[in-house]
């Protein structure tokens, strides 16, 4: 923070989801990042120059009847004993403190548009304090959105956060090894669903990083299939992209594997074509390259794969230079993670000359090609029509390369098939 600074970061507010009933709540990433308090309705002040406070905390105040009807509260006392806050207050003196917690403060670090209660509040104090002229009132200055800065500082993870996030991702992982001893035919994607989200939060994840998706035969070409309702057929495929949050930190994985435990050829043949996609990238997303030119690098290789499998025809480079491809692969090959799924960090160096970021330790990033064929495109092959497949793993970039957070659950379908065919396994699916 710069010198003679204050920062106000808000708590997220519980969300209704129909009439007086809420979603479960879930902290803003940036407010839990930087304070681990887990209650909606608090403001962290952090102020360098506050010798004795430099960290307070506004709370919803410790209230016996409230807490009958709607759950717990951390209070004042809570939260200077349990989440080191330097000095708490009740959250409804916060708008009476604003100019004291203000004035005399060059800088003062607030990201407008989130909140836009708490933007009312802002705004006012600055508008009272004009009316004053500044004869007496010394309003900060410069405002600043830390959004940039709180990404820099979540982009990297520390050791504490890898731990949060393997943790996340062996939940994950292991849901998807479930999944696949479990799927049979006739099975209700809805049942995947329920069966990998249970796992989740029987091993301590607070639930999903994101709404599943569980999309059998030619659902899994919609790349944001949530219904989840539908039976899952022999002979199709079912593509799931599910992860667990863990402490606040996402997993996000993805697999697709066979309904009845073993590929067809046509099956086989694209999935041999994005695992191959996959494995490349993996091993691209290392520093020295930059997440650009892995894109274009996935590009390349998905638009090799289309030729080779007759979805497309002419030179790579034409196909390229014409999008071609995103006909058949059309998002992007990953993207940061962390607190969110889509997580925080600028994917630019300089954002004028738009210059691509090069990979560096302590990033995680995602790895997710995938090939689409919209099973009424008659340009295509007719075996390949309704086949969509994408496989996604969780990578940390390390010194010295990289650390797959996912491996363990199986993606070459020698293995898949192999797990979905064990006897024990097959013994379960056709007795549940
Ligand atoms: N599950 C969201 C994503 O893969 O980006
Ligand atoms: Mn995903
Ligand atoms: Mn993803």
């Amino acid at each position: 923070m710069e010198k003679n600074s204050v920062a106000i970061i808000p708590a997220a507010h519980e969300q209704t989801r129909s009439y007086d009933t809420e979603f479960r709540f879930r902290q803003d990433s940036d407010f839990w990042y930087l304070t681990g308090f887990p209650e909606p309705d608090a403001v962290a002040v952090i102020d360098p120059s506050n010798d004795k406070s430099p960290f307070m905390l506004y709370v919803r105040p410790r209230d016996m009847e409230m807490e009958t009807w709607f759950g717990r509260r951390q209070g004042v006392i809570g939260a200077v004993k349990n989440y080191k806050a330097d000095a708490s207050f009740p959250i409804d003196k916060f708008a009476i403190d604003l100019p004291r917690l203000l004035d005399g403060h060059d800088t003062l670090y607030y990201r407008f548009s989130v909140d836009k209660a708490l933007d009312q509040q802002i705004l006012n104090y600055l508008s009272n304090q004009r009316l004053r002229r500044l004869k007496t009132a010394y309003p900060p200055h410069t405002i600043v959105d830390p959004t940039i800065i709180l990404g820099e500082m979540r982009l990297h993870k520390t050791e504490d956060e890898v731990e949060m996030m393997q943790t996340a991702a062996t939940i994950s992982a292991d849901a998807h090894t479930l999944a696949m001893k479990k799927v049979k035919p006739g099975m209700n994607e809805s049942q995947v669903e329920a069966l990998m989200e249970s796992y989740m939060r029987s091993k301590g994840a607070n639930g999903v990083a994101y709404n599943s998706i569980v999309g059998g035969g030619d659902n899994a070409t919609i790349l944001h299939y949530v219904e989840n309702n539908m039976p899952l057929k022999d002979g199709d495929l079912v593509l799931i992209d599910a992860g667990a949050e863990y402490q606040g930190y996402a997993a996000d994985i993805t697999r697709t594997f066979p309904v009845n435990g073993r590929f067809s050829n046509a099956q086989r043949e694209v999935y041999d074509i994005v695992l191959d996609v996959q494995l490349k990238c993996i091993d691209y997303t290392k520093t020295g390259n930059t997440v650009r030119a892995r894109q274009n690098y996935s590009i390349e290789l998905l638009t090799e794969g289309m030729l080779k499998l007759g979805l497309l025809k002419g030179k790579t480079k034409d196909l390229i230079r014409k999008k071609a491809y995103m006909k058949y692969y059309m998002h992007g090959v990953g993207h940061y993670l962390g607190l969110d799924v889509h997580d925080a960090g600028r994917y630019f160096t300089d954002q004028a000359a738009k210059s691509s970021r090069p990979f560096e330790p302590g990033m995680v990033l995602t790895v997710e090609p995938g090939l689409y064929i919209p099973p009424d495109d008659k340009s295509a092959p007719a075996k390949y029509r309704g086949i969509g497949i994408r496989i996604e793993d969780d990578v940390l970039v390390t010194e010295d390369g990289n650390r797959n957070l996912t491996e363990r659950v199986s993606k070459n379908p020698d293995e898949i098939e192999s797990i979905m065919q064990k006897p024990a396994n097959r013994a379960a699916r056709n007795s549940s």
